[in-house]
């Protein structure tokens, strides 16, 4: 196994599929510049989101985990120009970052950055009585997963798709020993995801440019 070959395969894939995308590359340029950890979706991940988006037909959608915008811009370009993208994000610095990229790619009309905790901003989409989202996905901090998951399940319809990154952390949610809390998160809201009746789940390694994980798949049952 070689993380050489899986970033020169993701090369080859971004080539035919994502050749020249000026928002993007320079979202990126300007979270490294920001001083914001090097975290995104990959290119060939950010796309399978903007696919997943469309073949949802979303138009709402819903992120947990915004950073510097990178995920969200994927997102919204799958929204008719009506559709709405709220993302979620506990830094204000990643906020201010996320929001002028999202600007420059043209999306600032369909996009919300809210500034806090996500756990009590799901809450706070409740309490609102916030329309159902058609899809949801949660990329913040690994240990509070399952908290998102109770938090998203009663912001979604039957058909609302969940979608999640990280949780197979290299292979490390394996170890139920691991004193690593990302790759623990990662394994509750596995289980978690497994075992909840009101979802149909499956979890999908993948290897690439940003190495070995996985993304968890859901789709909310009638
Ligand atoms: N989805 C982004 C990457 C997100 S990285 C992309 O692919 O482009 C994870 C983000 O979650 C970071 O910006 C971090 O600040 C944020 N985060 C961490 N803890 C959080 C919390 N409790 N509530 C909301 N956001 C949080
Ligand atoms: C890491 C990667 C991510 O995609 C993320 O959302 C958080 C952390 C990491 O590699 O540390
Ligand atoms: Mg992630």
């Amino acid at each position: 196994m070689s993380t050489e070959l899986w970033t020169a395969v993701d090369g080859y894939i971004e080539n035919l599929f994502l050749p020249d995308d000026p928002a993007l590359s320079a979202a990126l340029a300007d979270s490294t510049a920001a001083g914001l950890p090097e975290i995104a979706v990959s290119p060939a991940q950010g796309k399978l989101l903007t696919v997943l988006a469309r073949a949802a037909g979303a138009r709402r959608i819903l992120e947990i985990g915004t950073l510097g915008g990178y995920s969200a811009i994927c997102l919204a370009r799958a929204l008719p120009a009506d559709g709405r993208l709220v993302t979620l994000e506990l830094s204000p610095l990643h906020a201010d970052v996320a929001r002028a990229n999202i600007a420059r790619a043209g999306l600032a009309e369909r996009v919300e950055v809210r500034v806090g905790p996500a756990v009590e901003a799901l809450a706070q989409l409740a309490a609102e009585g916030a329309e159902p989202f058609d899809l949801i996905f949660i990329d913040a901090d690994k240990p509070s997963y399952v908290a998102y998951l109770e938090g998203s399940l009663p912001l979604a319809r039957p058909g609302t798709l969940i979608i999640a990154d990280n949780v197979v952390r290299q292979g490390r949610v394996l170890d139920a020993t691991s004193d690593d809390a990302n790759a623990q998160g990662a394994a509750r809201f596995n289980e978690r995801l497994a075992a909840e009746p009101r979802l149909s789940a499956i979890v999908l390694q993948t290897v690439g440019s940003k190495g070995h994980d996985g993304f968890a798949i859901a789709v909310v049952m009638e």
